[in-house]
């Protein structure tokens, strides 16, 4: 039986955040190359945005690629890319159709010419959308994203534009790439790590998060059910007592 019957349809979480990790160690156990591993990487991010819509699930952010990712080998990076650009051209009628709109948070400065042009285009092809907002972090990572919300808030106030005493939590979200996506409710990290590796430092205050050893290409529907099952258990207390919330 499909746990999906388990879930809840009035606690659903708003925005799902997930950290896809382990295409590598998962192409090695096959005996493959790791390049290999980011191609079946892809059928899963297919399964879960399908899963997601049919849940109604309104905001699912993919971390894709982090900014500590530049880092590794020419090859893997180029490789990465690549797939990148393949996926948006092959999904891009599919998403349209499933009503999804796409975002993209992170610094997209650095990202190759192409990749950012064919990015942007989906972007914008899929802005009338309404259903299920796709984001994709792709050259993010949390720390780049408030050092940049602290030069933006230090220059309005040199300029005047702004007094320290106006800085709140609400003005700081508003300086973050994410500034018009609520807080992801549940954050989902697949292949065994037990680490959050600067994804959303500040949106995840009150996340409830899950791990899973199960390494990236072999997550299905399936297991998104689990983590949503998994997340309704859970109480979020803000901080209160578990009566006050009751
Ligand atoms: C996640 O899988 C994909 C990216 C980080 C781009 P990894 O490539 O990190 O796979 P492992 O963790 O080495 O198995
Ligand atoms: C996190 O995975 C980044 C993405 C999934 C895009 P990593 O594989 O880069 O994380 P670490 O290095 O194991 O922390
Ligand atoms: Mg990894």
């Amino acid at each position: 039986m499909t746990l999906k019957t388990q879930i809840d349809p009035q606690k659903l979480p708003r925005h799902i955040a997930i950290i896809m990790d382990g295409n590598g160690r998962w192409a090695k156990l096959h005996g493959k190359p790791r390049s290999y591993g980011h191609q079946y990487g892809v059928e899963s991010v297919r399964k879960v945005i399908e899963a997601a819509v049919d849940l109604k699930i309104e905001y699912l952010t993919l971390y894709t690629f982090s900014s500590e990712n530049w880092n590794r080998p020419d090859e893997e990076v180029q490789a990465l890319m690549g797939l990148l650009v393949h996926a948006i051209e092959h999904e891009k009628a599919n998403l349209n159709k499933n009503n999804i709109r796409m975002k993209v948070i992170g610094d997209t400065e650095r990202l190759f010419p192409e990749v950012r042009e064919k990015l942007f285009n989906c972007i914008d092809d899929l802005s009338q959308n309404t259903g299920l907002t796709l984001v994709l972090a792709l050259s993010y990572s949390s720390r780049w994203e408030i050092l940049n919300a602290a030069q933006k808030i230090a220059t309005l106030a040199k300029e005047e534009k702004l007094d320290p005493s106006e800085i709140d939590e609400s003005l700081f979200s508003q300086m973050l790439t994410t500034k018009e996506i609520p807080d992801p409710d549940l954050m989902i990290r697949t292949g065994g790590e037990i680490r959050i590796s600067n994804f959303l430092l500040w949106q995840a205050a009150y996340t409830e998060l899950y791990f899973t050893d199960e390494f990236w290409p072999d997550f299905n529907a399936e297991s998104l059910y689990k983590a949503i099952c998994f997340y309704q258990t859970r109480e979020r207390r803000f901080g209160k007592t578990s009566e006050q919330v009751k």
